[in-house]
């Protein structure tokens, strides 16, 4: 089979790398995908979102399985695309409708999806600019510090976590007023939660799931989780306290219910979901759906998928998942990422790397590079992660730090305590 991979990250590069080891992929496709995904199969020059060349790539080429790496083309409904195509509806794209990426592209709608089916989750409220004063009178029944979420998608940066009262009413009015355009034009205000995050990973066919490997992703830019949100920085798997009693409540009252509240609702979804979850005094509670893998824990649990990725993609597209076989690797895999000084506030690129064909025992997964003259160049703030397998988390972090000191460009850096709080 042809199999085309939307997307151009560390994510796709470490998805690329397991599905060309798939036998049933005989050519694959990256679009637009980035240096690194030029090393496991061909890259295409399309946007992931433009599903008109996409489209018409995929019936010139032959192309039997569309995967989708971002979010943005699926809230965008590249499902719905191909299916309202007669000649494109028979061949299956790997994410959900237009209609299920409103878990990911609206946070007030994650919210009231997770009440109607009695998901854990911070207890909210939403408000629109109109309601500003019922929005601060809200605020005044929380306690510090106080988390503001613009309702629609922003990056990575339309959440905002405020230490006093004051600021936190003074964000909102800025939030309504625009500050992330459309997409704060409605607020959700909710509860703090404390406790240590982890990252849940389903493949659904719409009925059946199959629970991947979880991880831990460190998304602050200093040593310590101290400093400026970032994409990512570095991710372990698998999370010692995601041991069996927590992933046995992750998966009763978080999994099963998502996956049969979406049917429910009559919401076409056959794709990854994505939990973003915090521990709770030992109770998971959930603090965001996303529609896609993580990036970058993706780099790391793709390493401890044994199974034929393919194979499920396979079983999510006939609706047979449960007849196939998800085998997980026991060895802990981590990886730690490499980043353009200044990121996640303004870096240049462009920068030459060196280094990549010394690393040994740890597998290279690029980000944000691209190709010039030849040269492998930095191309976005997160640049390059560094993943390896080990005997325990400590065995695989030794591994990655060692090798990320053997790549190089201008101004690179890297969180050297990666895994520090597990
Ligand atoms: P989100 O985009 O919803 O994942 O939020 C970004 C980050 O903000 C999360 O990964 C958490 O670290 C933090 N966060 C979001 N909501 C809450 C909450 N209710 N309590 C504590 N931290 C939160
Ligand atoms: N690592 C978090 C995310 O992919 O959103």
């Amino acid at each position: 089979m042809k199999l085309l991979l939307l997307g151009s990250g560390g994510r796709e590069h470490a998805l690329a790398w397991k599905i060309a080891q798939s036998p049933k992929v005989e050519q694959l496709y990256i679009a637009p995908g980035n240096a690194g995904t030029a090393l496991v199969g061909e890259n295409v020059p399309i946007k992931a979102d433009d599903f008109d060349a996409i489209g018409r790539f995929v019936l010139e080429q032959g192309v039997g399985m569309v995967v989708v790496g971002p979010e943005d083309p699926l809230v965008k409904g590249i499902y719905d695309y191909f299916k309202a195509d007669p000649r494109l509806a028979a061949i299956p794209v790997i994410g959900p409708s237009k209609a299920g990426a409103v878990l990911e592209g609206s946070k007030e709608f994650a919210k009231g999806f997770m009440e109607r089916h009695g998901i854990p989750t911070a207890r909210y409220r939403s408000f629109t600019a109109d309601r500003v004063d019922e929005g601060c009178a809200f605020l005044e029944t929380l306690q510090a510090p106080y988390v503001l979420k613009a309702d629609g998608l922003c990056a990575g940066k339309g959440v905002l976590i405020v230490p006093t009262l004051d600021e936190a009413k003074r964000e909102l009015h800025q939030m309504l007023d625009g500050m992330f355009g459309q997409a704060s034009a409605k607020v959700v205000i909710e509860e703090f939660l404390s406790g240590i995050e982890c990252s849940v990973f389903v493949l659904t066919d719409g009925k059946n799931y199959k629970i991947l490997p979880e991880a831990k992703d460190y998304k602050r830019i200093g040593e310590g989780d101290k400093g400026l949100n970032t994409g990512g920085m570095g991710s372990v798997s698998p999370v010692p306290f995601a041991d069996e009693t927590w992933m046995r409540k992750v998966e009763d009252r978080i999994i099963r219910p998502t996956v049969e509240g979406l049917a429910a609702e009559g919401i076409d979804y056959k794709g990854f979901i994505f939990f973003g979850l915090i521990n709770v005094g030992g109770d998971p509670m959930v603090i965001e759906y996303n529609v896609r893998m993580g990036d970058p824990e993706t780099e790391s649990v793709m390493l401890r998928v044994k199974s034929d990725l393919v194979d499920l993609f396979e079983g999510v597209a006939a609706g047979d998942l449960d007849r196939r076989t998800l085998e997980i690797d026991p060895r802990s895999a981590v990886c730690v990422m490499l980043v353009s000084g200044g990121y996640p506030e303004a870096y240049d690129k462009g920068y030459p790397i060196t280094g990549i064909g010394d690393v040994d025992d740890s597998i290279v997964f690029h980000a944000g590079t691209a190709l010039k003259d030849g040269r492998v160049v930095t191309a976005g703030g997160r640049v390059i992660a560094v993943s390896s397998y080990g005997t325990d988390k400590a065995d695989a972090l030794a591994r990655s730090f060692r090798n990320a000191q053997k790549i190089d460009f201008e101004k690179r850096y890297f969180r050297s305590d990666i895994g520090f709080d597990l």
